[in-house]
């Protein structure tokens, strides 16, 4: 996807500082995104700090109430509250907001848009936009493609999630906690619930005490159903934290209304956007989140038939995507590039 339309485009990014911010600005620049001024807005610990964007240096500003004044364009990732308290400020001071939180994605006035999957969700948007969760995102893309034509009715799916999914300074506790561990040192974590080096453990977001789901596998549920305009998908997700640094993982066992088999699978995949096939048995070379890391692509392999079910109709696979990528910042942008050649975003 690359922009047509012949505008350029004044970009603020909420949370540039963060681990999905400086994707942000490297998706920006590689895609070389029409852009006129760029903003990057953090906390007040970030206010003067330099980042450099085009090969020019930007000092951070402190995100206030006036930071989208004159802003066509505001990617937010600066978490939740961040997102409800200025996303309607920036929308209503004229900008298209497109948000990596969860803040506005059940919200039924509010788009929730993987490009590949539900552009058209976007054109009925109301100044707000948002971003699927990462493994919604990572676990989904490469399922659309098979449910367009031959439906999916049930979906497991167990997550492999990493550390960048809690942020930079998630990212930061595994390596000095690992660091720690191979020194015989003792390490008190202060991000993650639980120790990190060697380990894994259940995601660290709440549990629901009626349903047992914790909240990053009820948005898998939910967010699935909405994405793919299908209420009546049965959803089961067991969402974990690995520890990887980058790149999620995750496998999907599937079943679809009629008999599928891996061949059609690979078929079906072996075309679709943001989508490679990593897929070779010989070699017992299959998808990694090291391979992942710093791509676009979701890949996608272990396509084999569910020998649990004998109706023929059930799928099991293995996927892993860059989560800061795919999961966040790329799609993010990606939906900015549909909302240009749609004529969503006013521009200069
Ligand atoms: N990490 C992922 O894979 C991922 C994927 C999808 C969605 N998201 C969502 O994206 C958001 C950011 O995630 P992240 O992983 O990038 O987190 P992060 O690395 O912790 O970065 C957080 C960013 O928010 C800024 N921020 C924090 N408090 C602020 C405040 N009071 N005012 C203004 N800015 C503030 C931070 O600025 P300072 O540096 O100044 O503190 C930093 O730029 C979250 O909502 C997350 O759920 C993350």
């Amino acid at each position: 996807m690359s922009t047509s339309v012949n505008k350029d485009y004044r970009v603020a990014i909420a949370g540039a500082t963060g681990a999905v911010g400086v994707e942000f600005l490297r998706c920006l620049e590689q895609r070389k995104f029409p852009i006129a001024s760029m903003r990057l807005l953090a906390s007040a610990r970030s206010r003067g700090k330099k980042m450099t964007f085009g090969g020019k240096e930007i000092k951070v500003e402190e995100l206030t109430e006036k930071s989208f004044d004159g802003i066509d364009i505001a990617f937010f990732s600066a978490g939740g509250s961040i997102s409800k308290k200025f996303g309607p400020i920036a929308a209503k001071a004229g900008a298209v907001v497109i948000d990596n939180s969860s803040a506005f994605r059940m919200d039924p006035s509010v788009p929730l848009v993987i490009p590949e999957v539900n552009p058209q969700a976007m054109c009925t948007h109301q100044g707000i936009i948002a971003n699927p969760n990462c493994s919604t995102i990572i676990g989904i893309t490469p399922l659309w493609p098979i449910h367009k034509v031959n439906p999916i009715r049930r979906l497991i799916a167990s997550t492999y999630q990493a550390a960048s999914g809690a942020g930079a300074a998630a990212m930061e506790e595994l390596e000095e906690s690992t660091r720690a561990y191979l020194n015989k040192q003792p390490y008190q974590q202060k991000v993650l619930p639980h120790p990190y080096a060697f380990n894994l453990f259940s995601h660290n977001t709440k549990i629901d005490p009626e349903t047992g789901y914790n909240e990053e596998e009820t948005k898998m549920l939910r967010e699935t159903k909405k994405i793919f305009a299908d209420a009546d998908i049965r959803i089961s997700a067991t969402c974990v934290r690995v520890p990887v640094l980058r790149a999620h993982s995750e496998a999907l066992t599937f079943e679809c209304e009629r008999p599928i088999t891996p061949r059609e699978v690979t078929t079906l995949l072996s075309n679709a956007p943001g989508v490679k096939i990593v897929d070779d048995p010989e070699k017992n070379y299959f998808p990694m989140p090291r391979d992942a890391s710093g791509k676009d692509d979701i890949l996608v392999g272990r396509i084999r038939q569910d020998t649990s079910d004998p109706s023929g109709k059930s799928i099991a696979m293995f996927v892993a995507g860059d989560q800061l990528l795919k999961g966040a910042a790329l799609n993010a942008v990606q939906i900015a590039e549909v909302l240009i050649q749609q004529g969503g975003v006013h521009g200069q």
